[in-house]
């Protein structure tokens, strides 16, 4: 027995019960990085931590420490000071404040109070003097991720809100349309939490985009997101890449090979087009959701994951569950929440915003005239926002330099559309008013055109003309006033 580390009384020896990488970092457990020089406490703390559930990498030295910090930022820091003694405990030192700001728990040698006390000014979060007790390394460590996760969801919070505050955004979700604007509070709030998410949306309207926003604000976001086009494999080799299989288990299987379930273990995993899952398939995955195990095709053994599940369809998953084709005890659970892509035409307020974005991507200086704005505007886009992007950045690269002007005329080529459906640009539109840029301009442009449609529908009258656009009658006046309608 390692002098540095107490067995645990009532435990089998660490070594035997070692996990292995198949065990799940559940809520409570937690990647940890040990740092310690000595071999015996890496492999026994190393093996009693995994035995927690916790996964644990192991470093001897500081480069080591450093480089395996780099390659996947741990949710806390083990890291010895009780240097042999003719090593300095200074170069430990001196690692504390690069690992931060996750939380570190310094091991010192007994009664070596003065080093705990300078490692703890220089940011440990905590010490432990060897030899270490387990309990209170168990406690420790748990008390340790639990304040990593408090610090990472504040951190999201905070960023969060500091981009709402200006109105940005941060997770690529670009609109002000008050859908999209939602949609990305939505993200936020949900984000942090483990719950399953049913992404619904018509086609190219952002709702990969979504799961990797969800991803990406969870604290998951050091661990991988995985995504799986659910359609477009037969139900055995979906099985097979979800889950994993034996050696021999099918013709061509020559190597055990794991499948994404465990690749996403820690992180997200992407269930895309999950309505066309096959019917087999959707029990083994509900099995999966429920109990968070699953056995490779042709294993024996059950193994566990930890993943969060993000699921998208543009079908309409509601009906294919009436109609008996889609599971209703899986649909109930991937609908933790539910959130919804809307398309392009529920939300035209969002297109001057993103055909900008998306001209800028290829044409860095370029800009939309009012007639290309109003074309967009005027055309259906039945393949949304991936249309939309794809038809704007063709025009962009169209563009011939000192050309920095996209114009109607270019859009149409870009767009492949015939000649004679092109609306008749500029004639109907308003001048912008002057000293704004060519958004503030198009967003005026949009707003005119909706106010002014929307109170001819309304037959002239003002009261149902603000009930429709959502605005109160005396911000209509004032709208009305504001853009020289009335
Ligand atoms: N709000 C948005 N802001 C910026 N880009 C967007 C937005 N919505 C969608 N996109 C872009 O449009 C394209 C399509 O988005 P995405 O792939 O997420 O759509 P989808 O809903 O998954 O489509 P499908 O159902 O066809 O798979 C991507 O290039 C994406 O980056
Ligand atoms: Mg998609």
């Amino acid at each position: 027995m390692n002098q540095a580390f107490h067995e645990p009384s009532g435990h089998p020896p660490a070594q035997s019960i070692a996990g292995g990488a198949d065990t799940p970092s559940a809520p409570g457990h937690g990647h940890v990085l040990l740092v310690d020089d000595e071999a015996a406490f890496q492999r026994l703390g190393g093996a009693f931590l995994r035995n927690l559930g916790h996964e644990v990498t192991l470093a001897g030295d500081g480069v080591q420490a450093l480089a395996a910090f780099a390659q996947r930022r741990p949710e806390l820091v083990l890291l010895d000071l009780a240097m042999p003694p003719h090593m300095d405990p200074e170069r430990g030192l001196e690692l504390i404040p690069r690992f931060a700001p996750v939380p570190v728990v310094v091991l010192t040698g007994h009664g070596d109070h003065a080093l705990a006390l300078r490692a703890t000014e220089l940011g440990a979060w905590d010490f432990l003097t060897k030899p270490i007790d387990p309990d209170m390394l168990r406690f420790v460590v748990a008390r340790g991720l639990h304040k990593a996760r408090l610090d990472a969801e504040l951190a999201t919070l905070r960023a969060g809100q500091a981009l709402d505050a200006q109105g940005l955004d941060d997770m690529g979700l670009v609109g002000q349309a008050t859908a999209t604007v939602q949609l990305r509070a939505l993200v936020r709030r949900v984000a942090p939490t483990q719950v399953s998410v049913l992404v619904l949306g018509p086609t190219g309207t952002g709702k990969e985009l979504v799961a990797r926003a969800l991803h990406a604000h969870s604290a998951r976001r050091t661990a991988p997101f995985v995504a799986i086009h659910c359609g477009a494999l037969s139900a055995e080799l979906l099985e097979s890449e979800l889950f994993g299989h034996m050696k021999g288990s099918f013709t061509g299987a020559y190597r055990d090979q794991a499948g994404l379930v465990e690749a996403a273990h820690g992180g997200t995993l992407f269930l895309d087009e999950v309505g066309e899952m096959p019917p087999p398939m959707q029990v083994k995955l509900l099995r999966f959701l429920q109990e968070g195990t699953f056995v490779p095709v042709g294993g024996r053994a059950q193994k566990r994951a930890d993943v969060r599940v993000v699921a998208a369809t543009h079908r309409d998953l509601e009906a294919m569950v009436r109609e008996g084709s889609f599971r209703e005890d899986l649909f109930y659970r991937l609908k933790g929440v539910v959130l919804r892509t809307p398309s392009l035409a529920e939300r035209p307020a969002d297109i001057p915003l993103l055909a900008t974005r998306f001209l800028h991507r290829v044409a860095h200086n370029a800009r939309l005239s009012a007639d290309a704005l109003a074309w967009l505007m005027a055309r259906d886009w039945p393949g949304n926002v991936r249309e939309l992007k794809a038809v704007v950045e063709s025009a962009g690269a169209l563009l011939m330099p000192p050309e920095r002007e996209v114009d109607a005329p270019l859009l149409q080529l870009a767009s492949g559309d015939m000649a004679t459906e092109a609306p008749t640009p500029g004639t109907e539109t308003s001048p912008a008013p002057a000293g704004t840029g060519p958004l503030d301009a198009a967003l005026t442009e949009l707003e005119t055109r909706m106010v002014r449609d929307t109170l001819a529908a309304a037959g002239g009258n003002q009261s149902e003309a603000a009930r429709r656009l959502g605005i109160s009658r005396v911000g209509l006046v004032k709208k009305l006033t504001r853009l020289g309608l009335r």
